[in-house]
Parts: structure tokens; C-alpha cells; sequence
């Protein structure tokens, strides 16, 4: 019988980030790194054999709301490839009808490949499966670290929403040898995530390129050099839940992510002035006193504010007193990807 299934995987905010790949076709990180996932911001995605399909490849994906359509050809490849992985658990036949929607924005300083790719992972091994949950994937083999495995192939940091809590990324001595796991549970420290909108238009440099273009600054190897030390100092922070010492070492950490794109070749900057501006007010209230929240920044101009959620709503409110109009996202940490039955098939 075919089923629907819907996975729902959330974001995830890296706290030590993936910046360079050793191996970009196999999205081999040059480094570890270490995210928190996150609760609310998610992609959810629904997944069914479509019978009658003019080859296995046809699959269909919508995005909800719209109709739908071939998918791009870098999916389509994911999604053969991923055919192949899963055909070693089960029969893997057929081509899917797909259909997603993220509950945030798009280009709103979320990365919708994290989720989107972990989704579309867990949807379509449960579909070609028959599994309706993870239990049911894991009882025919398929575990949440092989599931990580295939999502990174989608979007290197889609590997780290499988999994909840705070989820180290190993690198391994090899391709081969990654590693993706939850190091400390959600229920064991629960913090905020306020993400700033300051600007919500696509960025200038993908993901991709700047990966690439990392390596060109003289501060990456040394930046490769020292980042063991900064990883064991963040999970010893979150070990003893010490925010002020895990807000500084997140704050050098994206400091120093962003110093590299600066000092590469060619020259990237991925924020500007406004971006300068709201995180000298935020250091100025920290100093103050007013504002427990440290900073961190992917690649883009939208900070992530990390604090204790019972703080969260005042610092939105204090935020957007100061710059109206701003939006805020709120988020928590969160407990990693879901499986189930899609209701009404
Ligand atoms: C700055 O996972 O988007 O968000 O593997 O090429 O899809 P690809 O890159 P991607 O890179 C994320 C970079 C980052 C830091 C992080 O999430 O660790």
C-alpha cells in the first residue's frame, strides 16, 4: 500500500561553523563544527509514490500553495543519488510527489537548505520505504546518523537538523568517516534564538562560493589550527550552561568566519553598515547591563541572538523599540527531525 508520509526537520544556527570544504563535491568540511537546532523555524515535507510516472525520475515538487513542478536539476541529482542509498534498505522504485513548505521566510538569515535538504531526506527514504516513522526507518536500518550522512550530501549544514540538542559535526580522517551527533540533548539546555531581520534580500555570494573562496585568506589555516580548542571551550561551556562564556566564544567565532571572507580573494562582505550598527548597540547594552544576548552570523547581514528564553521577549521588545519595524524571529532550541503518516491518504 502507498503511503503519504510528512517529515518535518527544523533549522539549525552553527555556533562554531562550517566554513571550507576539504572535499566540495562530497561536502567534506575542512573542520568540525557545532549547531544548536532549532524548534520553530522547519521545512515540512510530504512524500508519496506517484504511480503512473513516465520514468522513476519524474519526480513532482510544489512548493505549498503553488503547482507542481520538475525540480531543480541539483534536487533531481540528490534525489537519485539519495534512490540509490536507500535501494540497499528496501526498493527505492518509483518517482515522488513532493510537497514542501518552510514556516519561515525564505532569505530571511534562516538557511532553508538545512532544513529543506534534511526533509527531503527523512520524506523520501520514508516513502520509497514504506516507514512512516523514524522508528520504522531505524528498524530497517536506516538510523538517524546514516540518514544525517545522506542529507549532507543536499547541503552540508542539512546534516545537523537531523538530530536535536546541540549536534557536533566531526569531520573524520576521511570522507568517508564523518560523523554527525547530538552531544547534549535539548531538554539539557534550552536557549533562545532571535533572529534579526536587517535585511532580507538574497545574499550576493552563495554558501557555495564562499566556501571556496575561504581558503584564499592567510588566516584560515590558522583559523583550522585553533578551532579544536574553541570547540572543546564551547562544549564546555554548554556543559556547565555558562552563557556569558559561550556568548564570547560564539561572538569570535562568527567574527573571525566573517574576517576571513574579508581578508579573501576576492574580497567578501556579507554585511554592512545597519549590521555594524545594531551589534554596537547590542554590545553597548550588554556592557550596560540591559541586553544578555551575544551574537552570532552566517553568511549574511542577520544576526542570531542567543539567550535564555525567559529574557527572550523582553529583548525582542527592546530591539524593536530601537529600530521599529524591525522583525524579529523567535526560536528555542528544538528536538530534530520527525516522521509520520500524512493525515487524510
Ligand atoms: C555559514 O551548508 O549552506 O551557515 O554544503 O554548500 O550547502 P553547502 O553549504 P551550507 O553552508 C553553511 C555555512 C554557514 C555555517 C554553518 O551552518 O555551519
Amino acid at each position: 500500500m502507498l503511503t503519504t508520509v510528512s517529515a518535518s526537520a527544523p533549522s539549525n544556527i552553527a555556533l562554531i561553523k562550517y566554513w571550507g570544504k576539504s572535499d566540495p563535491a562530497l561536502n567534506w568540511p575542512a573542520n568540525d563544527s557545532l549547531s544548536m537546532t532549532l524548534s520553530r523555524a522547519a521545512t515540512t515535507t510530504t512524500a508519496r509514490i506517484r504511480t503512473g510516472a513516465a520514468t522513476p525520475q519524474h519526480h513532482q515538487l510544489a512548493f505549498a500553495g503553488f503547482e507542481a513542478r520538475t525540480p531543480n536539476a541539483k534536487t533531481i541529482r540528490f534525489l537519485e543519488w539519495l534512490r540509490g542509498e536507500v535501494a540497499r534498505f528496501g526498493q527505492a522504485e518509483g518517482a515522488l510527489d513532493l510537497v514542501t513548505a518552510n514556516t519561515f521566510p525564505s532569505s530571511c538569515g534562516i538557511a532553508s537548505s538545512a532544513s529543506g535538504f534534511a526533509a527531503l531526506t527523512v520524506a523520501a527514504a520514508g516513502a520509497w520505504l514504506g516507514a512512516d516513522s523514524m522508528e520504522a526507518l531505524a528498524k530497517k536500518g536506516v538510523t538517524e546518523d546514516l540518514l544525517a550522512t545522506w542529507a549532507r550530501r543536499g547541503s552540508g549544514s542539512a546534516c545537523r537538523s537531523i538530530s536535536g540538542g546541540f549536534v557536533l559535526w566531526e569531520r573524520g580522517d576521511d570522507a568517508a568517516h564523518q560523523k554527525t551527533r547530538s552531544v547534549f540533548s535539548s531538554t539539557w539546555w534550552e536557549l533562545a534564538d532571535l533572529i534579526v531581520i536587517i535585511d532580507d534580500s538574497a545574499k550576493s555570494v552563495s554558501s557555495s562560493d564562499g566556501h571556496a573562496r575561504a581558503f584564499s585568506s592567510p588566516l584560515m589555516q590558522p583559523r583550522l589550527q585553533k578551532l579544536p580548542e574553541r570547540i572543546q571551550k564551547v562544549a564546555a561551556a554548554i556543559e556547565t550552561r555558562d552563557l556569558p562564556k559561550l556568548g564570547a566564544l560564539i561572538e569570535e567565532e562568527a567574527i573571525e568566519m566573517h574576517e576571513i571572507m574579508r581578508t579573501s580573494s576576492p574580497r567578501t562582505e556579507y554585511f554592512g553598515a545597519p549590521t555594524i550598527e545594531f551589534l554596537d548597540w547590542l554590545r553597548q547594552g550588554r556592557a550596560a547591563g540591559d541586553l544578555p544576548a551575544w551574537f552570532t552570523l552566517d553568511a549574511g547581514p542577520n544576526p542570531h541572538l542567543i539567550c535564555l528564553p525567559e529574557d527572550s521577549q523582553r529583548i525582542k521588545t527592546q530591539i524593536q523599540a530601537r529600530f521599529p519595524g524591525m522583525q524579529v524571529i523567535q526560536d528555542i532550541t528544538g528536538k530534530g527531525a520527525t516522521l509520520g503518516r500524512q493525515h487524510g491518504h
